[in-house]
Formats: C-alpha cells, structure tokens, sequence
C-alpha cells in the first residue's frame, strides 16, 4: 500500500448533520402524475428540450426521460450524452455537478435542472480553496477528481473520473510514472489505490448514502440469503466492499443483475437504482444492503437526499418558467472542459481499443 496519509487539517470532511437535509420523495395521486407528465412532454417539444436523468432519480422521470427520446445513465454517460445530443436546452435530473458538467460541456445550449439545491456530500466536502491549497503543496502530482465535485474544483484538476472509469484513469497514470493527488471521495479512492497500486494521497470526502451501508449487518442479511450476489457501489466503505461478488458504477451493477446467474441480489447502492435494475432483469429480487435505518447518523437510508429533490412538478415548473438554469463562469468553463474532455478521450479509447481486440 503506497497511500499516504492525508493532512490533518484535511482529514474529517464528514458534513455535519445539519447540512444533510431529509430525504423527502414527491407522493402525487394517479390524476396528478398524468397531468404534470403532459404538460412536461408539451413542454419538451415546445422548448426543443430534452432530458437527462440518473438511476438514482424517481422513476416517474426516468420514464418519462426514456419515453421523450431522453437518456437515463450514469455520470459517464450522462456526460457523453449531454455533448452529443442536438436539442438546445438539457433538463438534468440528478444533482448539479451534473448540470455543471452538461454545461461545462455544452457552453451554447440552455442547461435547466428541477432543483438548484441538488447537491452531493462530496462536492460540498471539497470546497475550491482548501483543496487548491492541498493541491498546492504536492506540486510534482497529477490531480485527479470524481465527478463529484464542483466546476471550480474540476478547473482546479488535471483529470476528472467517473466511478465506471477511474480505476482505468489511475492506472493509466501510473504506468507513466505519476503520483496522483485524488478527491474526494476517499472510499472510492482506497479502492482505486488498492486495484491499481498506485501512489495516492486522499482527500477525506464521502458520500453520505454510501457511507452507512453496515458490514455487521450485511454479514447477517447475507446469512439469510445464502444464493444472493452481492453488487456494491464503490463509493461504500472497503469492509462492504470486501463482501462484494460485483463492484461497479451504477451502469456496471445493472449490467450485472441482468447478465449474472443469480435471481437473488443484495445492493449496496441507492435504491433509486431498483426501477432500471427491474427493468433490466424482470423476475429477478433485489435487496437493499442494510443501513442504520433512521438514525442519529443515517439521514439517507440508501436514498440520495440531494436526488430526491427532482421531481415532476420541479421538473415542470423549471421548463414552464425557464428559472433554475445551470450558469458557470466562462474563464472556469475553459479550464474544467480540459480534465472533462482528457476523460471522454480515454474513454472512447479505450472503447475503440476494446471493440478492436
Ligand atoms: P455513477 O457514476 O456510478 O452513476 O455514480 C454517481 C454517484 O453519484 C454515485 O453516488
Ligand atoms: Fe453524492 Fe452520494 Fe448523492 Fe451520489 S448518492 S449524488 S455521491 S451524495
């Protein structure tokens, strides 16, 4: 293991609670849900929109993403989506890093988003100045960031990751001799250094869903379902990642659960992931990994708090009244577009090198 410890000064970056806000899901009667859906199809046309959700969004907006002509995916794909597509105005349903990153990419097209308030613990537990400074510090390392984070801490960056690529990215680096500087999820950035090997100092971020999944109890739910495959997310802790069959991106675990031979699975994810995951693998059982349920310390319950702020009235609002629009500075657009793009590159790379074997 060649990580070094972090400074102490960076080394509890674990929100306080008070900066978690409850997991609040829109309920809406049958009636209701029909004609918020109307009135955002109407809308999407109109305003030659288009959508672009993540798994762990209600799945009223998934469907209604895949039914528009939409794109539902993770942050990788989200990304690559976003840059492709020709519609001049992208509605992300997800958190807003992701509108940034469609924004970051697509600096001429109208990037909406249900909710403004849509953070990530990650992205707030690296602020651009701390981290600037620690970067400053370690001069002679790459410095490679999660897709978690801010506009300003990608432009802070010489490459941004995704959960499904960063083991590949670092690896890569490493072969070339690099010494990585990595934020700042830090489960996901043991993990990373534990399958790569590479030189690494770790920022002290974390996600608040991933970090409650329990390994006691995970033990125990495992004892009660002997057949089941365990899929985890690799943002969890490494002691339930230790007990994982499968670890991947979002992307990666649905794959999973459709080409796996099991019909029973345990997921370590947010459970906003079951409504593809269903789709995908119809018949088969998925089980939510077990946290401390609500408790003094687990706000989340498998549930992306920040997630749960999409939904469809926010979403039609936002399209009706052109308001929540994703605005980045363009002097920040330059430079975060630059480890955004290095990422994109290397990954059709290694799709073409893939395609090509
Ligand atoms: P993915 O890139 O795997 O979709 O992960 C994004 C995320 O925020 C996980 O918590
Ligand atoms: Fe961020 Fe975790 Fe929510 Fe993903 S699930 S957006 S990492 S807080």
């Amino acid at each position: 293991m060649n990580a070094i410890s972090p400074l102490a000064e960076y080394n509890d970056y674990r929100l306080r609670l008070d900066q978690i806000p409850e997991t609040v899901c829109e309920v809406l009667d049958d009636a209701s849900r029909k004609e918020l859906k109307t009135r955002i199809r109407k809308l999407l046309i109109e305003q030659n929109a288009i959508m672009v959700a993540h798994y762990y969004t209600d799945s009223d907006l998934q469907l209604l993403a895949d039914e528009t002509g939409g794109y539902v995916s993770d942050s990788l794909d989200m990304a690559r989506y976003g840059n492709e597509s020709d519609s001049r105005t992208l509605v992300v349903c997800g958190v807003r890093f992701m509108g940034e990153t469609a924004k970051i990419l697509n600096p001429e097209k109208r990037i909406l988003m249900p909710d403004l308030n849509a953070e990530c613990s990650l992205d707030i537990g690296c602020p651009v100045d701390e981290f600037s400074d620690f970067c400053d510090q370690y001069p002679d390392h790459k410095v490679v960031v999660y897709a978690n984070t801010s506009a300003e801490v990608k432009a802070r960056a010489d490459w941004m990751v995704t959960s499904g690529s960063a083991v590949d990215v670092v690896r890569h680096l490493k072969e070339k001799g690099e010494k990585i500087i990595w934020a700042p999820d830090k489960f996901l950035g043991e993990y990373v250094q534990e399958q790569t090997d590479a030189e690494m100092i770790l920022w002290q971020g974390s996600c608040v869903v991933h970090e409650e999944f329990k390994a006691l109890e995970l033990q125990e739910l495992r004892k009660k379902h002997p057949q089941a495959k365990v899929l985890v997310h690799p943002e969890s802790p490494a002691e339930i990642i230790k007990q994982a069959d499968f670890v991947s991106s979002t992307t990666g675990i649905i794959n999973a659960a459709k080409e796996m031979d099991a019909t029973e699975f345990i997921v370590a994810t947010d459970n906003g992931i079951f409504h593809k995951m269903r789709e995908a693998a119809p018949g088969k059982t998925f089980i939510e990994a077990p946290t401390a349920g609500k408790s003094a310390t687990c706000k989340s319950c498998a549930h992306c708090p920040w997630m749960a702020m999409n939904s469809l009235t926010k979403l039609a609002n936002a399209l009706e009244n052109g308001t929540n629009e994703i605005h980045v500075p363009v002097d920040i657009i330059s430079r975060a577009n630059v480890p955004i793009k290095r990422l994109l590159d290397f990954s059709n790379s290694q799709k073409q090198l893939a395609g090509d074997a």
